[in-house]
This record gives C-alpha cells, structure tokens and sequence, in this order.
C-alpha cells in the first residue's frame, strides 16, 4: 500500500491550477495554492468558494464540500511556504524554462521525498526531470479541463521516474475519485494523441468534400455515439488551440504525413475564425439548429475512415509500448467523453474493416497517411 499524501501544494492559479486545489482540498488535503502573479491565487480561491456558494445553494454540491474548501485550501505569497509539502502541481505556463526554474527551485525548498509533478500537456516529462537532481520522484499529472469533473489523469512517468513515486500517484488519484491511468512519456502522451485522427480525418474528409463539417459531424455523432462532431469540438476548445496541439505533436513526432496539420485549420487561424471565442470557426455563433441525421441516412464511409484512424493510432501507441490496451481504451474514452474507447472500437468495427478502410484510402493518398499499425489484431484483444 503506497504511502498516502496529505500536504500538497498547487503552483500557478489558473484554469488548471485553480480546479486542481479545488479537487485535492475537497478530498480534504490540505493545499498550499501559490501563483507568480500577486492576487492570483486569493482570486482563485475566492472563486471556487463563490462557485461553490452557488453549487451548494442550487442543491448541486453539500454544504461541507465549501466549509472544507475554505479551510483546506491556504493561499500563500512565497513558495517557500511549500516546505512541508509532500507533493507539489505545478500548473503555470507551458514554457520547459519556466517549468525547469521552477522545479529547481522547489528542490531547494521541499523535501527530497516530496513528489514533483508536473501538468503539462505537450512537454516532455524526462526533459524537465533532466534538469532536476532527484529525478526519481518527478512525473508528470495530467489532469483534464475541468480538473474537479473530468475523471481521467493520466500519469506520466519519465525515464527516471520510481515505481514508488507512480504508486502514490495512483493511490492519491483513486482516493479523489479519479481513474489514473499510467503512461510512458511520449508527445501527446495517451489523450492528446490518440484524439488526433477523431480531428484529422474529419478534416480530411472535408478537404476531399466527402460531405460538409455539419454533415461529418451529425454522422460520427449517429454513428459513433460520440456527444460532440470534431468541427463542433474544434470550434469549443478553440481553432487556434487545436492547430498547436496537432502541431506539436506532429514535429515532435518528426513530421510523419498522418500528423500533418490540415491546411483547412491553418487558414481559419489566419482568418481569425477560432471558433465560439471569436464569433465563428467552422460554423456561425450563435447556432442554429443543430443537423441530426438517422443512422440509415449517413454515409458509413465517414464513421468508418474516423474509427479506423482512431483504432490505428492507438494501436500505435500500444505498439510502442506506452500504456497496454485496456489503460488505452479507459483514457480516450474518459478524456475525450467517447462512448467507445478506440479498443471498443475495435471490436464493434472489426479489423478486417479497419484494414480495408486504410488500404482503401492508401490508394488515393500515398503519402504515408495511412500506414498501418502491425499491432492492430493484438491491440484488439
Ligand atoms: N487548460 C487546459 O485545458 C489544460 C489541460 C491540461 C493541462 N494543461 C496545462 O496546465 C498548465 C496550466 O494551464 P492553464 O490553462 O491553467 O494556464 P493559465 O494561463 O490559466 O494559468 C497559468 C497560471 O500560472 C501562473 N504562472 C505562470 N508562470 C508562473 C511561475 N513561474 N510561477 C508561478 N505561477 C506562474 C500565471 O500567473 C497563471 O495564473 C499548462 O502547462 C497547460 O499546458 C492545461
């Protein structure tokens, strides 16, 4: 049984930083909350409670959810206040040099047991542990938006990184009501990547006019059961948000074709079109009705090109040894809301199909897009 942890402290009070402490204080561990940014984090602290005020008097939270809030979470101006802390998050910006000051500097101010975790989404683990001197107590904890809600962590060990340092992660991730899932550092790591073809195809699908982004999106939603269409998807997070994670990904892959950003989302970007935030991306804000199509009525070729590209990556990852198939299929399905984890995915297509549908699309695009993973059938189970 992995020693438990009781004393954490959250760096950065943003988005992240601030559903973090509220997830960590509310599982009644007490947290430090510090932010570079003089205000920050009593904002954040105030914020949460007032969330919280408003949840408790809809009914929707109980009342001892916010008096623990309250008490547990300690706003604090210097980080040398981390001393005592058994694990610290950090959540600030998504710099390597700002992440590695930062863990350097905690070094000198925690102890040399107290887990150091990091949040980031496109960093490497291994390098910013590179930079630290106990490089075995450091991984990363990739939480979702909203951290308090999404069930999903993924937890992220670097090359240097203890079993024992991976065990209480798992242990404090399970005690808050998360599902932790373990995952070898790689770009992306599970989610991130394993969520790229959902878009890319879709994208693809569009360039090649196969059907209109209403239309792709009202099919993968009949058909896959999925709750939003890519294009819709995009539009929420963020166009330009999207462009840099396939981006990242795709560099730090070394470029290969089926990574490749699609030119359609590069001239939105240009054109200022990033989605709900700036009035209109793929589609117009307000909306209008939403477009439903019968599962009858929808061409099969847009549910099977997604799937296909979906399970293909996956078994990718698989492959290369980043998590066994099941930890797979529990991540996408719970980071991306999927109904169907790409292994179920798997299963409910077929492999034949999945190989057919790959062969099928090679013909036209002979980049390399489409090249298939050798681990499908072992993937599948
Ligand atoms: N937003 C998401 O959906 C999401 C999801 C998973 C992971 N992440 C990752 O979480 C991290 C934080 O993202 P966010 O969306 O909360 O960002 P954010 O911009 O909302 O918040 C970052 C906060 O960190 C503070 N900060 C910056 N540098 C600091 C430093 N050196 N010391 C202390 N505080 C500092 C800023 O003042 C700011 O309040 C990033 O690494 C991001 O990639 C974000």
């Amino acid at each position: 049984m992995a020693e438990p942890i009781r004393i954490i402290g959250v760096v950065g009070a943003g988005v992240m930083g601030r559903g973090i402490a509220h997830l960590m204080a509310r599982g009644g561990r007490q947290t430090f909350l510090f932010d570079m940014m003089p205000g920050m984090a009593a904002k954040a602290k105030a914020t949460i409670l007032a969330e919280l005020e408003q949840r408790v008097a809809r009914g929707k939270a109980e009342i001892t959810e916010l008096k623990t809030c309250g008490e547990n979470i300690v706003v604090v101006g210097d980080l040398a206040e981390f001393a005592q802390c058994e694990l610290v998050i950090e959540a600030i910006i998504e710099t390597r040099d700002a992440k590695t000051d930062l863990f350097r500097n905690l070094e000198t101010i925690c102890s040399a047991t107290c887990i150091l975790a990091t949040n980031t989404s496109s960093l490497s683990v291994t390098e910013i542990a590179d930079a630290l001197q106990y490089r075995e107590r450091f991984a990363g904890l990739h939480f979702f938006n909203p951290a308090t809600v999404m069930k999903l962590v993924e937890v992220v060990s670097g090359s240097a990184t203890a079993d024992a340092t991976r065990a209480r992660l798992d242990t404090l991730a399970t005690d808050l009501g998360k599902t932790p899932v373990e995952v070898r550092d790689s770009p992306g790591f599970l989610v991130n990547r394993c969520a790229r073809p959902f878009y890319g195809e879709a994208l693809r699908m569009l360039e090649e006019g196969v059907a209109a982004a209403a239309t792709i999106d009202a099919c993968l939603k009949s058909m896959g059961g999925f709750p939003l269409g890519p294009f819709e998807l995009i539009d929420l997070v963020g166009v330009d948000i999207n462009l840099n994670a396939t981006r990242s990904i795709w560099r730090a892959f070394g470029r290969p074709p089926r990574f490749k950003p699609s030119a359609i989302l590069e001239q939105l970007v240009a054109e200022g079109r990033l989605g709900r935030k700036s009035g209109t991306g793929f589609f117009v804000y307000p909306r209008g009705p939403v477009e439903q199509i019968a599962i009858n009525d929808c061409n099969p070729e847009i549910f099977q090109r997604v799937g296909a590209m979906l399970v293909n990556e996956a078994a990718f990852a698989f492959e290369e040894k980043l998590a066994s198939a099941e930890a797979i299929n529990t991540a996408v399905k719970l980071g991306l809301n999927f109904k169907q984890g790409p292994r179920d995915l798997a299963r409910s297509i077929g492999i034949p199909t999945i190989i057919d549908t790959l062969k099928r699309c090679a013909l036209t695009d002979t980049s390399g897009r489409y090249v298939i993973s050798g681990s499908l059938a072992d993937f599948a189970g």
